[in-house]
Order: C-alpha cells, then sequence, then structure tokens
C-alpha cells in the first residue's frame, strides 16, 4: 500500500492510501448506504472542510434521493493536534428532525467533532435514524467514543493529509492520503 513518492508529491513522507484504493472504497461504502436506506430519503450532513471530497464522491455513488447539507466544524485549527475546543454554528440552519440522516466526516481522531455535532442534533429534535461515515478512523483512544456506521479504513494513528485533508491549509486537494515529510 505505501510507496515511496517524488515531483509535485516530494512533501510526503510516504503515501498511505493512492486515488485508485480511495475511490474504489468510498464507491463500496456508498454502495452500502444505498442499500441500507433503500426505500428511504437520505439526509446527508457533511462537516467541512475536510469531507468536502469524500462527500462528493460517496453521495455520486448513493443510488436514493439525497438531501445535501453541510456545517463548517473545526477544533484543529490548522495544526496536528486537537484543541479540544469544537467550533461551530450555534444552531443548525436546517431541520432534521424525522428524517434519515447521515453525518459524513473525514477523520475519526479524537472523537470530539463527531459527538458534539451529534450531541447538538440530538438536541435540536431528533431524526427518525441517525448514522455515521467517516473514511478514516484512527486506531487510538478517543476522548469521547462515538460509533462508527461506516468506515472507509483504519489507520495507525499519524497525522495525515491529503484528500481534504489538511495542514495550515494546505494539501486538501491531493488525491490520495499521505504522511507528510517531518521536515
Ligand atoms: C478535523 C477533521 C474532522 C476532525 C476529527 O477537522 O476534518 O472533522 O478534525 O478530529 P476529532 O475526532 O479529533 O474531533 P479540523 O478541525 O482539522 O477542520 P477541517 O475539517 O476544516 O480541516
Amino acid at each position: 500500500m505505501s510507496q515511496q513518492v517524488s515531483g509535485v508529491l516530494s512533501n510526503l513522507e510516504r503515501v498511505l492510501l493512492d486515488a485508485d484504493e480511495i475511490q474504489a472504497r468510498v464507491a463500496a461504502l456508498g454502495q452500502t448506504v444505498g442499500a441500507d436506506f433503500a426505500g428511504n430519503e437520505l439526509t446527508v450532513v457533511v462537516l467541512l472542510d475536510g469531507a468536502l471530497f469524500f462527500v462528493a464522491d460517496l453521495v455520486r455513488q448513493i443510488d436514493l434521493p439525497v438531501r445535501l447539507y453541510s456545517l463548517t466544524v473545526s477544533s484543529y485549527h490548522g495544526g496536528m493536534v486537537s484543541t479540544g475546543q469544537v467550533e461551530m454554528a450555534p444552531k443548525f440552519p436546517f431541520d432534521l428532525k424525522g428524517r434519515h440522516v447521515l453525518l459524513v466526516d473525514d477523520i475519526l481522531d479524537t472523537g470530539l467533532t463527531l459527538s458534539s455535532v451529534i450531541d447538538k442534533l440530538q438536541e435540536a429534535g431528533p431524526p427518525a435514524s441517525l448514522k455515521t461515515a467517516v473514511l478514516l478512523r484512527k486506531d487510538r483512544q478517543r476522548e469521547r467514543e462515538v460509533a462508527a456506521d461506516y468506515v472507509g479504513f483504519d489507520i495507525a494513528d499519524e497525522f495525515v493529509v491529503g484528500y481534504g485533508m489538511d495542514y495550515q491549509g494546505h494539501y486538501r486537494n491531493l488525491p490520495c492520503i499521505g504522511i507528510l515529510n517531518p521536515s
């Protein structure tokens, strides 16, 4: 899976997941979601910015009526470690009561982001059902336990960039996911 890289990707120490692997896995996840929610309309809520590319590829593989909403949520502020403070709008600008909701995030790390959004969503009025999808799930102890219902890849506890994920605002546009060169 991993490989040495060069050229435009030279700031990466190595590629963890290449573009083809990501696309194949996301397609499979989308098809699974579509089968699981068959006969229903699905409301997808994506947590930006990191999950931008994941959700775009995922929803196009879901063969159902889909509503798509976004929330900007931030706790890393460009760095490599969660600040522990999850920032988001005080109120959802949409109503999820009675809807079948799929929350989509790029990575499950400390669990603070997803758990904060789930708390707020439940306070706002219970959806008919609530599932979560993450592209990456880090192997680590979480500060808040969150069940991810759909997981693209389980990865080691390393800082990753690419396919939406950043370091100080950079690398989101890489088609692959990689580990940054420490230098
Ligand atoms: C990252 C990532 C997830 C969250 C996961 O967001 O996109 O939303 O952290 O980490 P957690 O499980 O420790 O909460 P970030 O704050 O970097 O904002 P971004 O999505 O705009 O990059």
